[in-house]
C-alpha cells in the first residue's frame, strides 16, 4: 500500500481532469484529510503513513463525485462562513465569501442599535442569522426561509454556534406579518432564469434551484421584498440586500419606488456593487 502522499499525488491526477484542474491539489488533499478526520498540518507531518485498505475505496468514491462536478463543501459536508463552522447539505445554497460583505455593512449600522431586532429572509444554512447573532448577542434575530428542510440545517447551524434565535418557515415577510424591525436584510434568489445555462455544473446540478433563480431577468423576489420590507421597518430602519452582477440601476429604482432614501452600495474588491443598503425615512 503507499502513502498518504501519494494518494495526494494519484487524486490530483485525476482531479486535473475534472471540471476544476486549478484546486485538484487542494481537493484531493481536503478529501484525504476528510476520511482520515485531519488537517493540513498532521497530513505535512505524516505524509509517510500508510492509507488504510477500507479508506483506500473510500477515497476513490469521493474523487469521483468531485471528478463529476460536485461541490467540495457538499461532499465534506462543512464549511466556514465569517470564521464559523457551517454544516452545508444540497437542501441549502453554499454560503458565498460575498455575503460577508452583507454582514459587515449590517454589523456596522446595528451599532447605534440598543437591541437591534433583525430578520434574515431566505436564511439558507443559517450564515447571515447566525454570523450576526454570534457577533450581537442583544439583538433579536428572526431567520426565515420557504423550506423547512433548510430550516433545519439553519437550526443545527445556530446550535452549533452557540446562538439562539427565531426560526419561521413562510413566503418572505408573510411569517412576521403583524411585528416590525430595525433590520431586514436579505441574501434572496437573484439569478435570472436565462442564465440558467451559463452557470457553472456545480451550481447548475448540486444547489437548490429555489436558492437560486428569480423570474426571468432575476428581480422577481426583489420587487415583492423591497416594498413589503419597506412596510415592516420601523422609522429609520434599514435594509440590507445581497444583489446580482449588474443589478444596481434595477435595485435603486425599487427601492426609491417603494420610499426608501439613503441608498447606498457596497462594492466588492473588484468593485462591482454587492450589497445595497437603505434607509426607511424616520
Ligand atoms: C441565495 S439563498 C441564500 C441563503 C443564505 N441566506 C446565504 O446567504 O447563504 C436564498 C434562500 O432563500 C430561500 N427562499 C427562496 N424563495 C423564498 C421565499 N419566497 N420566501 C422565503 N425564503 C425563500 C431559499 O430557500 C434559500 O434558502
Amino acid at each position: 500500500m503507499p502513502p498518504l502522499s501519494s494518494f495526494v499525488l494519484e487524486g490530483t491526477a485525476r482531479l486535473r481532469l475534472g471540471p476544476h484542474p486549478d484546486r485538484a491539489r487542494q481537493d484531493a488533499e481536503t478529501l484525504l484529510l476528510h476520511l482520515l478526520g485531519k488537517n493540513t498540518a498532521w497530513l505535512m507531518a505524516h505524509g509517510d503513513k500508510l492509507l488504510p485498505d477500507d479508506l483506500s475505496l473510500s477515497y476513490s468514491e469521493l474523487l469521483e463525485r468531485r471528478y463529476c462536478g460536485e461541490p467540495i463543501q457538499y461532499i465534506v459536508g462543512e464549511m466556514e462562513f465569517y470564521g464559523l463552522p457551517f454544516r452545508v447539505t444540497p437542501d441549502v445554497l453554499i454560503p458565498r465569501p460575498e455575503t460577508e460583505y452583507l454582514v459587515e455593512k449590517v454589523l456596522e449600522l446595528a451599532a447605534s442599535f440598543p437591541v437591534p431586532r433583525i430578520v434574515d429572509v431566505g436564511t439558507g444554512s443559517g450564515a447571515i442569522a447566525v454570523a450576526l447573532a454570534h457577533k450581537l448577542p442583544h439583538a433579536a434575530v428572526t431567520a426565515i426561509d420557504l423550506s423547512a428542510a433548510t430550516l433545519a440545517i439553519a437550526r443545527e447551524n445556530a446550535k452549533r454556534n452557540g446562538v439562539a434565535f427565531r426560526f419561521l418557515e413562510g413566503d418572505l415577510l408573510a411569517p412576521v406579518a403583524e411585528e416590525r424591525f430595525d433590520f431586514i436584510v436579505s441574501n434572496p434568489p437573484y439569478v435570472p432564469e436565462t442564465d440558467r445555462a451559463t452557470l457553472s455544473v456545480e451550481v447548475r446540478e448540486y444547489e437548490p434551484a429555489l436558492a437560486l433563480f428569480a423570474g426571468d431577468d432575476g428581480l422577481e423576489v426583489y420587487r415583492r421584498l423591497i416594498p413589503a420590507a419597506f412596510d415592516a421597518l420601523t422609522p429609520g430602519g434599514f435594509v440590507a440586500l445581497e444583489i446580482g452582477y449588474g443589478q444596481s440601476v434595477a435595485i435603486t429604482e425599487l427601492l426609491t419606488r417603494s420610499g426608501f432614501e439613503q441608498i447606498e452600495f457596497v462594492p466588492d474588491l473588484q468593485g462591482i456593487p454587492r450589497v445595497a443598503c437603505a434607509q426607511r425615512p424616520s
